[in-house]
């Protein structure tokens, strides 16, 4: 090669080093402002991460009770919820926390069996219609609304044996639950969700038999429950168009969990796998719902018929709305709800021989060993994620109005909760971005969560709270962490101005401890 040719070569890669880095600092780099007015801020729960009062006045037991009861429950800890964080008798202490933060609405989830023990509305549990009334009349009367999930996981274990999500007849009975909650809060309660996280209870509860009812059968029973609550949602919120809207004036929307799916070369193959990957994770609930045509995304389709067809079944695994229900679910929302935490990194694969919703996918995922990581073996911190995924969510579903409506960090519960007070911010910040520099109409912003909590399958070995309680302490006390502190000035200047730097606490770069930790029990 001649000199020329050489030095020519070495500019091109000079050039390209910097434009990679150019990229990097983009992604990286803090922006000063604000969100729009009117923006709103909230925490979340779910409730029998909190609750606890697990089979107190007239609760029915739920498919978590029964779990974690069970001789070997699944639990990382052995631990229950049966008092978790004490919320039923505590929920004062929950309504403090969310004043003090600052934030606009709580959103919280209905304990299905607190209020109808069987599942069915033959029975009503007047109890629970209380317990929630209380709770509501609280938050409202210190100005945060009341955000409601009507399934966060925990269905009545009466339901659960009669096949529970695999059980078409379930779809019905959760109508009527759905229209019993509106009916009972809707004069108070605007804005509910009918599902969280759909995708989590159908393939972890009904597919790898991780989380409860820990049913077994990936690439079959995991669709099947999916197809169910995909019915259920819009049985719910057609209940609510016609019967409750008039009136009421709420809206009524469903909340989908999804990674950013980044493909890990720029290999065609690897590109296709992460758009395959999205449209796995998400577009399985969200294509039904929000998009023109409804139904599961085509792709989907076509890789689990292809797959049934070579494994000997005569028709997909995956199963047929037919064109009534196709219409009937198109449409059903008045904003998409997502839950956002990680990002992964996907190649193609070709699907090992087993029946699974993964080998359907043909694709695998890692992490980049730059990421920092959590308590949470799962949850790395990519915070320009979240502004990828936002924007992939905007450009598919046609500008829908989105809410985020959990997003958070898990470590071991420490006060001086430094990496995630920087997790906050800087997903905030990706957020932020997203909306004054992209365009994305996102209405809303959701911290999960308002207190630590029990974490599912991993019992109270990870954190995720503003708010840290000792699980010891029999009066469950709640004690502020840097975090919330952090989030709540957030809250107060509606993003990060930068006149607001003096009056700041903490600052993206620079984070400083508070000099004294304060324990909310200080201010009952
Ligand atoms: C979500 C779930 C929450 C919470 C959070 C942290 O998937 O909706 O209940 O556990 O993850 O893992």
């Amino acid at each position: 090669m001649s000199s020329a040719e050489n030095k020519k070569r070495c500019m091109a890669m000079v050039l390209l080093m910097v434009g990679l880095f150019g990229l990097v600092i983009a992604q990286d780099q803090f922006l000063y402002g604000t969100f729009p007015k009117g923006f709103l801020w909230g925490a979340a729960t779910a409730s029998y991460q909190i609750e606890g009062g697990w089979n107190e006045n007239g609760k029915g037991e739920n498919i978590w009770d029964r779990m974690v009861h069970a001789y070997d429950g699944g639990i990382k800890d052995n631990s229950t919820g049966d008092v978790a964080a004490d919320s039923y008798h505590k929920y004062m202490d929950d309504v403090a926390a969310l004043k003090e933060t600052g934030v606009n609405f709580y959103r919280f989830s209905l304990s299905w069996s607190r209020i109808l023990p069987t599942g069915r509305i033959d029975q009503i549990n007047q109890d629970g219609i209380d317990y929630y009334n209380k709770l509501i009349n609280a938050l409202l009367d210190k100005n945060i609304s009341p955000m409601i999930t009507l399934y966060h996981w925990d269905l009545p274990q009466p339901l659960e044996d009669i096949g529970g999500w695999l059980n078409e007849e379930v779809v019905d009975i959760f109508g009527a639950y759905a229209n019993l909650s509106y009916s009972s809060f809707g004069d108070r309660v605007k804005s509910w969700i009918t599902f969280n996280e759909p995708l989590v209870q159908s393939h972890l509860g009904y597919g790898l038999g991780i989380f409860a009812p820990r049913v077994k059968g990936s690439g079959k029973t995991d669709y099947i429950a999916a197809h169910n609550q995909i019915k259920a949602h819009a049985r719910a919120w057609r209940i609510y168009d016609a019967d409750y809207r008039a009136t009421q004036n709420g809206e009524v929307g469903i909340t989908f969990n999804c990674a950013w799916d980044e493909p890990k070369t720029q290999n065609p193959e690897d590109i296709e796998a992460a758009e395959r990957a999205l449209q796995f994770e998400l577009g399985w609930f969200a294509h039904p719902i929000f998009s023109a045509n409804g139904d599961y995304p085509p792709i989907m389709k076509e890789y689990i018929a292809s797959r049934s067809a070579k494994e000997g079944y005569n028709m997909s695994r995956l199963p047929e709305f037919g064109q009534t229900w196709v219409n009937y679910i198109k449409g059903t929302h008045d904003f998409f709800g997502l839950n956002h935490y990680t990002s992964r990194l996907i190649y193609r694969v070709k699907g090992g021989n087993e029946t699974s919703y993964e080998n359907d996918q043909d694709l695998a995922s890692s992490s980049d060993p730059s990421w920092p990581s959590s308590a949470s073996s799962w949850l790395k911190v990519v915070p320009w994620g979240f502004r990828k995924l936002v924007n992939w969510i905007h450009k598919e579903y046609n500008g829908v109005r989105l809410i985020v409506t959990e997003n958070g960090f898990s470590d071991h519960g420490q006060i001086k909760d430094d990496d995630r007070a920087k997790y906050y911010t800087s997903y905030i910040n990706e957020l932020m971005k997203a909306i004054n520099l992209d365009g994305c109409n996102i209405f809303g912003y959701t911290a999960w969560s308002i207190i630590d909590n029990f974490e599912w399958s991993s019992g109270y070995t990870e954190k995720f709270g503003l708010y840290s309680i000792n699980f010891t302490d029999p009066r469950r006390p709640r004690s502020r962490k840097f975090s919330a502190e952090v989030y709540s000035n957030i809250i107060a200047n509606n993003g990060f101005p930068a006149s607001s730097t003096n009056n700041m606490t903490m600052y993206p770069f620079k984070i400083q401890f508070p000099s004294k930790q304060h324990n909310l029990h200080d201010h009952l």
